[in-house]
């Protein structure tokens, strides 16, 4: 089978389109067809070597953490199940960058019937971390205020909808060029965080969701209310200021879970008339890329990094492996 790898650590050049055998599953391990991967900043973060301390790798390797697909066997018997999987962070077999790669079925659930390949792909790394970092670690409710940093991003798309379904008043932070978007996805209060500092028109939110760490955090102490949380995807939060500010804080890392994917997959498919649809990043995306392009769409997501203005356009593209 073709499996995106690379073989030592670096920039987007070092991925390679390679043949490889086609996994073989193990006892509780099942066999997907991947038709559609995406391509997040974990990719490039781990591709560059960054995280080789906490998450030492056997090169080659396949990157790639979420999929839709198809089940191809399980076990004995044979499936033609569409699924959508989640892969956790650490594991020791190949990511979602192939045509095929072994899931269990604790990372995977049904795919929701109204969304394609290339758009249910995108709910396993964005969508679920949305998901489990508002409801579970957050514990949002309705009537709650939320503040989502990098509100117009891969889980700030998710995590807007998500909130506002919940019930909960929504602020985030976008660009000026994103304000409207924002507003499509349910933003009650978006903030242009290029003519605005946000901490001087937030105020008394309950949960803010830190996508970035650093000077963002500094500033989103005092947004808070008292007994507020603040929930970083970046890293542990600095305990000495939450304390000073009276507010909780939790670093919340993605892992793989069969029942939340359900709910976001029951929930999108139920979503039809609602005012704000859930929609999933691809909607938005302004492209995808097939297979042979993979290095163009991981130099997208490197860029973001290093370069933020062509972050800004660049990080709607979710998708990027359609292996159909
Ligand atoms: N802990 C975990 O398990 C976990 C899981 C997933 C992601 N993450 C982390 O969460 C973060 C977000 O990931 P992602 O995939 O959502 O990122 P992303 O899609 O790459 O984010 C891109 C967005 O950032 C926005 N942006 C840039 N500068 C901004 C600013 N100063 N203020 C507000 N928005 C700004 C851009 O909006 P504009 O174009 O409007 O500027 C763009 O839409 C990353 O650091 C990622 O590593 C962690």
């Amino acid at each position: 089978m073709k499996a995106i790898r690379f073989h030592n650590y670096g920039g987007p050049e070092v991925l390679r389109l390679d043949d490889i055998p086609r996994p073989v599953p193990g006892p509780g391990e099942l066999l997907i067809k991947v038709h559609a991967a995406t391509v997040n900043p974990v990719d490039w973060t781990v591709r560059q070597g960054h995280m080789q301390q906490f998450l030492p790798l056997k090169l080659p390797f396949v990157p790639g953490w979420d999929l839709s697909g198809v089940v191809e066997t399980i076990g004995a018997g044979v499936g033609n199940d569409e699924v959508i999987a989640s892969l956790p962070l650490a594991h020791n077999r190949n990511g979602t960058y192939a045509e095929y790669t072994i899931v269990t079925e604790g990372e995977m659930a049904a795919k929701p019937r109204t969304l394609d390949h290339l758009q249910a792909s995108t709910i396993g790394v964005a969508g679920l971390t949305a998901w489990r970092a508002l409801f579970e670690t957050a514990q949002l409710a309705a009537g709650q205020k939320v503040l989502i940093h990098r509100a117009a991003g891969g889980v700030g798309t998710f995590a807007v909808q998500f909130a506002h379904w919940k019930g909960a008043y929504v602020l985030g932070t976008a660009s000026t060029e994103n304000q409207e978007f924002l507003r499509q996805l349910g933003v009650d209060q978006p903030i242009d965080y290029k003519k605005n500092r946000f901490e001087d028109v937030a105020s008394d939110v309950d949960v803010v969701l830190d996508t970035f760490g650093g000077e963002v955090q500094e500033r989103s102490w005092k947004t808070l209310r008292k007994g507020g949380i603040l929930v970083s995807l970046v890293g542990p939060p600095a305990a000495d200021q939450a304390t000073r500010h009276g507010v909780r804080a939790v670093f919340h890392a993605n892992s793989p879970s069969a029942m939340a994917l359900a709910e976001i997959a029951k929930l999108i498919d139920s979503a039809g008339d609602c005012p704000c649809a859930i929609a999933t990043g691809a909607m938005h995306s302004d492209r995808c890329w097939r297979r042979e392009s993979y290095v163009q769409a991981n130099s997208g997501v490197s860029c973001c990094y290093h370069r933020r203005r062509s972050f800004l356009k660049l990080c709607k593209i979710l998708v990027t492996i359609d292996n159909r």
